[in-house]
């Protein structure tokens, strides 16, 4: 009887997979393992792409070839032109608008080369994970991270935000018009908060005086849901690699306030170890209250 108990408890664990981001790091291994997996769904935080928008269709298309449900959050090389995202970089906001006309079109690519599966940004999906149900909500696509809102221009055009307090509002009526269920919140760069060194989750380790470079707009955003009684199970995004400039590695999982935050950007997340050509992921279990991250490392 007991056996029979704790056979059922397993069962009802929700598995959900969480693949950091790609540029381009991405093959036919990938969609065999997860098609014969036990995942209830997969996520993706973005950044499909290295530098060219084109090259990243083809990875959409594989991945479009997915038989478990998935959810792609865009990231900032994702749909951008290279000037674009060099702009961005440079803080030149004005020369990112001029070239960012192509956007909603890249956009669309993107989203038509992914087929069924799910381009999120400011958008909310109820999905069923094993027993449970869970909200993933999803915050501002294309982050750069820090304080600033990157790619204004498209932002503004499709979402009406253009601004970091724009974006909270959005964000908060997604928060209010979903359901009950658990909060998951999807990003491609991860909340501020969590410190201002480069090994903190979402530290900044390109500049000398490093930082804290998470997003603070998703920061408010879960600030509000928890003061609103909502449980938030997970926060899990990428962008901030893990192997840091100038060496070591940052931390990538953190636990606070029952909330699981996970930064899934091991890249190159195909690397070679010995014989073993070993592709990465973070393998999330929910028992229906609570989630567990465990990074997998899966063999060719
Ligand atoms: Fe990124």
């Amino acid at each position: 009887m007991i056996e029979q108990q704790s056979g059922a408890s397993l069962a009802q664990h929700a598995m959900i997979a969480v693949v950091g981001d790609i540029h381009l790091q991405w093959d036919l291994f990938d969609v065999r393992y997860f098609n014969a997996s036990d995942y209830d769904l997969i996520l993706f935080v973005g950044d499909i792409a290295a530098y060219r928008h084109q090259g990243a269709l083809p990875i959409a298309r594989s991945i479009a070839s997915l038989d478990i449900p998935a959810i792609v959050m865009p990231g900032n090389h994702d749909a951008v032109h290279l000037g674009q995202l060099v702009a961005e970089v440079l803080e030149r906001p004005t020369v990112s608008d001029t070239l960012g006309r192509g956007h909603p079109k890249r956009s669309r690519q993107l989203d038509d080369a992914l087929g069924n599966v799910t381009m999120a940004g400011y958008s909310r999906h109820r999905v069923e994970v094993g027993a449970h149900a869970i909200n993933v909500i999803a915050g501002r696509p294309h982050s750069m991270g820090g304080p600033r809102v990157a790619f204004r221009r498209y932002l503004a055009q499709r979402f009406g935000v253009d601004s970091i307090e724009t974006s909270v509002q959005r964000l908060v009526s997604l928060i209010d018009d979903s359901g009950d269920e658990p909060i998951v919140f999807l990003g491609h760069n991860g909340p501020s908060g969590f410190g201002d060194r480069r090994e903190d989750i979402w530290g900044c380790d390109f500049r000398a005086e490093e930082g804290d470079f998470g997003d603070p707009d998703l920061a408010q955003a879960i600030d509000y849901a928890r003061a609103a009684g909502r449980q938030i199970v997970a926060v899990v995004a990428g962008h901030m690699h893990h192997e840091l400039k100038g060496g070591g590695h940052r931390r990538w999982l953190e636990n606070r306030d029952d909330t699981l935050y996970l930064n899934a950007a091991r890249v190159p997340r195909i690397f070679r170890r010995g014989e073993s050509v070993l592709h990465h992921h973070v393998e999330l279990r929910f028992d229906g209250s609570a989630m567990a991250a465990e990074e997998r490392l899966v063999g060719d």
